[in-house]
């Protein structure tokens, strides 16, 4: 399995890393292909550390590989992924998709079509902190989901570790916080507490980035009855890179996911007082059972793509997210009025 990468830029250097720890490239016979990027010194360096070729064309990728990377930024996804399912590859395609729903779906209905193995970059699907959460929300004990407080925050990305200025564009980014940033979130909230009816959101732009928006605060209605919201924001406060604390409140129980996005600490406490906290390596010990595989997505895409299986999160379960990011738009920009989220 020759795996090529096109975008050789931040993500693209954590998913290297991260299928190096995966240990695939040895029992799975993974082989580092090209790498194009039109930044030739990152691709270079991404070459450098990685094992990779660099190329001087995204075709020459294309040509050098039966499983891509697509790492670029976001308004280049669709296209990338439309020449890589035409020519059978596999495809990781980076989170979000792209700058617009119906862009979105496309690109899932092509790589449907092409029958190839697919996984979106929504890496939070196995999180130890998330996969726990979800699993004290579905225990009897906790009764039924009524509430969650959802925040995140991180510095606007367009400075500090990032070295990215392409998130100040509309046309490269789409918009702002809530695609860029927060469509984990929202599909970290469909994970943990379920499918979601109707949304009203309000925004605010207080960058002057034209079409960036850099607050969302929105309120959900989940359909099983639950109520929550979700309040993103992008600041200038480097000291905070990326930082969300989730409150959930079931009928008996309560739980809190705060600190590192994948190792917790997960707290929660029960209607007979019983306070507990996992986090760490503990956390992780009690998630791994509870999906199919490992927790590394990396290796759980390559080791697919070499069986021939599905892998995920595919691009279905993004396009799934896009729906409500779509619909949270059409509210803030119609005044915060209701939206339903359409199925
Ligand atoms: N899953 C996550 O948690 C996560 C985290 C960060 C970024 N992302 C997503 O990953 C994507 C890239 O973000 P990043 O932080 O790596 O940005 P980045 O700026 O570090 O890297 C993007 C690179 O893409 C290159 N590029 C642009 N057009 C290209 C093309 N046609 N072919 C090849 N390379 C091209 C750019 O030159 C740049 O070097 C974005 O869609 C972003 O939303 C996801």
């Amino acid at each position: 399995m020759r795996v090529g990468f096109l975008g050789a830029g931040l993500i693209a250097t954590y998913h290297s890393k991260s299928l190096r720890r995966s240990g695939a490239e040895g029992p799975c016979g993974i082989v580092r292909a090209g790498v194009f990027d039109p930044n030739t010194d990152r691709a270079a360096a991404f070459a450098a550390a990685s094992g990779h070729t660099v190329c001087d064309s995204e075709d020459a990728v294309l040509d050098s590989c039966d499983a891509v990377y697509v790492c670029t930024w976001t308004n280049e996804h669709p296209r990338l992924v439309a020449k890589a399912a035409q020519r059978g590859l596999h495809i990781f395609c980076e989170k979000p998709l792209a700058v617009s729903l119906a862009a979105a779906q496309t690109m899932a209905a092509v790589v449907n079509a092409s029958g190839v193995t697919n996984q979106v970059g929504l890496v939070l699907r196995r999180s130890p902190a998330y996969l726990w959460a979800r699993h004290l929300v579905t225990q009897p004990a906790a009764g039924r989901v009524m509430a969650v407080v959802f925040r995140d925050d991180q510095f606007i990305p367009v400075q500090g570790h990032y070295g990215s200025t392409w998130r100040g564009d509309k046309n490269l980014a789409g918009s702002g916080t809530l695609l860029e940033h927060s469509i984990h979130d929202v599909d970290m909230l469909r994970f943990v507490v379920g499918d979601i009816a109707r949304v009203n959101a309000n925004e605010a732009n207080f960058h002057g980035l034209d079409g960036i928006e850099d607050v969302v605060a929105a309120t959900l209605t989940f359909r099983n009855g639950a109520i929550g919201t979700l309040t993103t924001v992008w600041h200038d406060n480097l000291a905070r890179p990326s930082l969300r604390r989730v409150e959930i409140f079931c009928e008996r129980r309560f739980i809190v996911i705060e600190g590192d996005d994948w190792f917790g600490p997960v707290h929660w406490t029960d209607a007979d007082g019983a306070e507990h906290t996992l986090q760490g390596e503990a956390l992780e010990e009690v998630a791994t059972p509870l999906v199919d595989g490992d927790l590394n997505p990396d290796g759980e895409f390559v080791r697919a793509a070499v069986a021939g299986l599905p892998a995920w999160p595919t691009f279905d379960t993004a396009v799934d997210a896009h729906r409500v990011v779509d619909a949270m738009y059409t509210s803030a920009h119609a005044g915060g009025s209701s939206v339903q989220v359409e199925s």
